[in-house]
């Protein structure tokens, strides 16, 4: 919902743009590290869902660490004044380049994937007189009842070390000189709304981190990863995820030692609200049976839809009155450019704004140049 003061600063402003609204951004970090102290949890926020240095500045306000998947998500975060103590970095694919880069910054972790990634970070650390701390990333199996392009916790797919694997890691471990390894990390997807699935990753810790103790090695950190979801049907009813329920679950359910620290990566649940794509109406045609409202935002602002059949709420910030139903769509030449089919708006002229929202998480971050288009600015509420 955006006041009329809003509206009228988007109408001055060339189109199609990213708007992020910091008050919200604030009440949303308010509340998770209200949360997080509660139960004394440590939070590194993910980078990948938007590294806008507007929106890293405050998130590194209220005390959040870094979780980076790249080199230079690593560099960012140290160079934005992250501490270099609080920065996870994640990923199957970490070049030798990049590992460099996370030894050299002195970081909290390298969430580890394979056995051949432990033994090239090893041996870079030989090199550079450095001990890297690890932690291992674990394929628990588990279902996240999520898209399946943002599922990563099942045996399928490619992320993680599998128990099968876990003699064969400790072995290769003991034969590293420069790794030592600290914790274990979980992340088994995103966009997940229903809680049971924290309840059963709970679980599924409780019983590694077990089998981890038989075999008498001392985990100090238990990193449950991201994941939590967010109301893109609804997003002024429910701005702000159930933190308190999230973090309930995990207290109840995740048995841990008196030296254990316990870590999350939220990413969406942050950012995912206060972040819309402000878009003016260039056109409207009528095709059999339907019209289109022809926006001059793209899949290349915004390839959620496209990508992964996601839904974000759309507004006529503009026009109101009687509805009637249109296929929103983009200028780019391919039909999937398509952000919703059949929707009921007012009715809608060339030149309304429309403002597509709850676009703040892997929005903007991840717009491209297809098409030559060019990429869309972003404008803060202060
Ligand atoms: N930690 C790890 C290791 C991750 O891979 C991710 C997200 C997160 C934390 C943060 O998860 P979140 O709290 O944001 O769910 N582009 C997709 C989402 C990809 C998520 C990738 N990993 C989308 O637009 O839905």
């Amino acid at each position: 919902m955006f006041d009329t003061k809003t509206v009228e600063r988007f109408n001055t402003i060339d189109t199609p743009f990213y708007y992020y609204d910091l008050s919200l951004l604030k009440k949303t970090l308010d509340l998770y590290t209200k949360e997080l102290r509660k139960y004394k949890f440590h939070a590194h926020y993910a980078f990948k869902a938007n590294a806008n240095l507007e929106i890293l500045d405050i998130i590194k306000e209220y005390g959040l660490g870094a979780d980076c998947v790249s080199g230079n998500e690593v560099s960012l975060a140290i160079k934005s004044g992250f501490d270099p103590k609080k920065v996870v970095y994640a990923g199957v694919g970490k070049s030798d380049k990049e590992i460099e880069t996370a030894l050299a910054g002195e970081i909290f972790s390298f969430n580890c994937e394979s056995i051949p990634e432990i033994e090239v970070i090893d041996s870079i650390a030989k090199k550079m007189g450095k001990t890297a701390s690890i932690s291992l990333r674990i394929n628990p199996d588990i279902d996240a009842h999520t898209h399946r392009y943002i599922s990563t916790g099942r045996s399928q797919d490619k992320f993680g070390i599998s128990h099968w694997m876990f003699d064969d890691v400790l072995s290769a471990i003991a034969k590293c000189s420069n790794i030592k390894l600290s914790g274990l990390h979980f992340h088994v997807g995103s966009q997940i709304t229903d809680l049971n699935v924290f309840d059963m990753l709970a679980n599924k810790v409780n019983e590694i981190s077990a089998n981890f103790k038989d075999k008498g090695v001392k985990i100090e950190n238990l990193n449950l990863g991201g994941g939590l979801g967010i109301d893109y049907n609804d997003p002024d009813t429910t701005p702000i995820s159930d933190f308190a329920s999230y973090f309930s679950i995990i207290d109840k359910k995740l048995i841990r030692e008196p030296y254990q620290q316990i870590h999350f990566e939220p990413g969406r649940a942050i950012v995912a609200q206060c972040g819309s794509l402000i878009s003016r109406v260039l056109y409207v045609k009528f095709g059999k049976g339907r019209k289109f409202a022809i926006l001059d935002a793209g899949m290349n602002d915004l390839i959620r839809p496209a990508l992964y059949q996601a839904s974000h709420k759309i507004e006529n910030l503009t026009s109101v009155g009687r509805g009637m139903r249109y296929d929103v769509v983009g200028p780019i030449c391919e039909s999937s450019d398509r952000f919703a089919k059949n929707l009921l708006l007012p009715e809608t002229k060339r030149g309304d704004i429309m403002a597509i929202r709850s676009a703040g998480a892997y929005g903007q971050v991840m717009a491209m140049r297809y098409n030559q288009k060019d990429l869309a600015p972003d404008y803060y509420s202060e």
